[in-house]
């Protein structure tokens, strides 16, 4: 398994820069998850609570970028070795793929929205708030179980080098959220409330 397990670590980068990276940031997978999903909670939290259009759209911009930058190096570091562990924490992955998925469609309809101070825009924020509530809560309970059980230290240690690396190549292909927070400033939204 842990041979797998390696071998589906494909990144990007070579094997020297993997060996360094897990070196320098020896944080197991799950602490790097959590940090990641604290600044979701906190931008779906801001987006639901924006009271004017302007602000709702600065915050589903940054939360347009946030949310693929953990969801896309999540499942090419994480899913994918838990689909190549057992079929329980396979079951856990195929899951949570649909839940991005699910995220990911309601982003792309809020951002095409032309008024998001429209009752339909908050509703439609309201609902991403709860699916994203939903899926976090179920990767800190049942994925971070199976990771537990079906990975060792030095395994999950490995897996978080592998979850950055991907992170880090997922900004230099869509840009960084310094740069989507930037987007979003530049480009002031239909003012509502
Ligand atoms: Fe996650
Ligand atoms: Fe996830």
């Amino acid at each position: 398994m842990l041979k797998a397990f390696t071998s589906l670590l494909a990144s990007p980068d070579s094997a020297e820069h993997k060996r360094s990276s897990a070196r320098s940031h020896a944080a197991d997978i799950r602490d790097l998850i959590r940090r990641d999903h604290e600044e979701l909670l906190t931008l779906v939290g801001k987006l639901t609570e924006a009271r004017s259009a302007a602000t709702r759209s600065r915050f589903l911009k940054q939360l347009a970028y946030a949310a693929p930058a953990h969801d896309k190096p999540e499942e090419r570091a994480v899913y994918a070795a838990l689909k190549k562990a057992t079929d329980e924490s396979a079951d856990i992955a195929h899951e949570g793929k649909v839940e991005h998925e699910l995220v990911s469609g309601l982003l792309k309809k809020l951002s095409r929205m032309r008024d998001l101070g429209s009752d339909q825009a908050k509703a439609h924020a309201e609902v991403l708030k709860e699916l994203l509530e939903h899926h976090i809560e179920e990767e800190h309970s049942e994925m971070f179980e199976q990771l537990e059980r079906d990975f060792d230290a030095e395994q999950r240690v490995v897996m978080g080098a592998a979850f950055l690396a991907a992170k880090q190549a997922f900004a230099r292909a869509h840009g960084s959220s310094k740069t989507a927070r930037k987007a979003a400033s530049r480009r002031p939204a239909k003012s509502g409330r």
